[in-house]
């Protein structure tokens, strides 16, 4: 029955410039092949082809995340590059330069090939089943162009690597376990998302008013530092800390910043909260679950 189409889908292939009646029966027969047409006619005219060795490396990639019914379109009779999902090339080299399987309940580790794709900007698997621990490659020194890497929402497991100094790290939600790398105190970062795993130690290195940081996650883990003792980084108006064991007092700084988001509830942090016009819109939830906190909006210092 449908050894017509096929025969036809096969002559089309091989034809330079099909007429406009025959591409008309062609979607009659087979709308998938006139997408597929289409998005390699688009390739031609949008950019440089997809670089053959990242093209090999995602097949390696699919392949090792057990060639998931979500990946069905990276199809290596296609160019890479205009894959109706999760790829972003820059149009010049036609190297791969984004890399994004967001909650495809992929459940598999992190593929080794992901290290040849050396012109990556940005990796996003975020909220999958990815488990094992987390490859040594995913940072700046194999992947120099790396600024933004999103894991959060899988099942990770062992130590952030030392390699893992990436502007953008969002690693939230794992079973992540061990200490801060060393490495992290002299790399610049600018979101660092660690909320809900069972990290401890020092996260003091990750503060310092020259640094960038501006958004700071680290609830819901076993961190223990003292809090007094940090300087803010200027940027910073995004801390969250709640549900750990950090102790000292609140720097005074805090009082004067224009705080998106806040929160130092549940930890052991003890003295008077600096009053200034942003932090006095803060709640009791903000500050709750502490050892000695006091002043508004909780109960005054004595
Ligand atoms: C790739 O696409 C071609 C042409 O549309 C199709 O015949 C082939 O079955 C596809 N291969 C895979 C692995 O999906
Ligand atoms: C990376 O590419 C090289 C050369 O193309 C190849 O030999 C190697 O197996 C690839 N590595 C992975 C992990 O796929
Ligand atoms: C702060 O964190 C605690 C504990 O995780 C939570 O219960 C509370 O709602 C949070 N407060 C605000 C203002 O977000």
């Amino acid at each position: 029955m449908n050894a017509r189409p096929q025969a036809t889908a096969k002559e089309t292939d091989h034809t330079e410039a099909p007429s406009c009646r025959r591409s008309s029966r062609i979607l009659a027969i087979s709308p998938l092949l006139l997408a597929v047409l289409v998005l390699a006619a688009a390739a031609r005219t949008g950019g440089a082809p997809c670089d053959k060795s990242d093209m090999a490396a995602l097949l390696a990639v699919k392949s090792a995340l057990g060639n998931p019914p979500a990946l069905s379109g990276w199809n290596s009779t296609v160019d890479c590059c205009s894959w109706p999902y999760g790829i972003s090339c820059d149009a010049n080299s036609g190297r791969v330069t984004d890399l994004t399987v967001f909650g495809r309940e992929i459940s598999a580790p992190i593929p080794a090939a992901i290290a040849n794709l050396t012109a990556l900007r940005s990796i996003n698997f975020a909220y999958n089943q990815l488990h094992g621990s987390i490859p040594a490659f995913l940072g700046p020194h194999e992947l120099p162009d790396l600024t933004f890497l999103r894991l959060d929402g899988n099942r990770l497991t062992g130590p952030i690597p030392p390699t893992a100094t990436v502007f953008n790290l969002l690693l939230v939600g794992n079973q992540l376990t061990g200490e801060i790398p060393e490495t992290f105190a002299d790399a610049v970062f600018g979101d660092v998302e660690l909320s809900d795993n069972q990290l401890t130690g020092d996260a003091s290195m990750l503060f310092g008013a020259k640094k960038q940081l501006n958004a700071l996650f680290l609830s819901r883990n076993r961190f223990r530092f003292d809090l007094g003792r940090v300087e803010l980084p200027e940027a910073m108006d995004i801390l969250e800390i709640d549900g750990n064991m950090v102790y000292g007092s609140i720097p005074a700084e805090a009082a004067a910043r224009k705080w998106l988001s806040f929160n130092v509830s549940y930890n052991q942090l003890c003295g008077p909260i600096p009053q200034g016009k942003y932090t006095h819109r803060f709640g009791p939830k903000h500050f709750a679950g502490n050892k000695c906190l006091c002043g508004r909006p909780l109960a005054p210092c004595t």
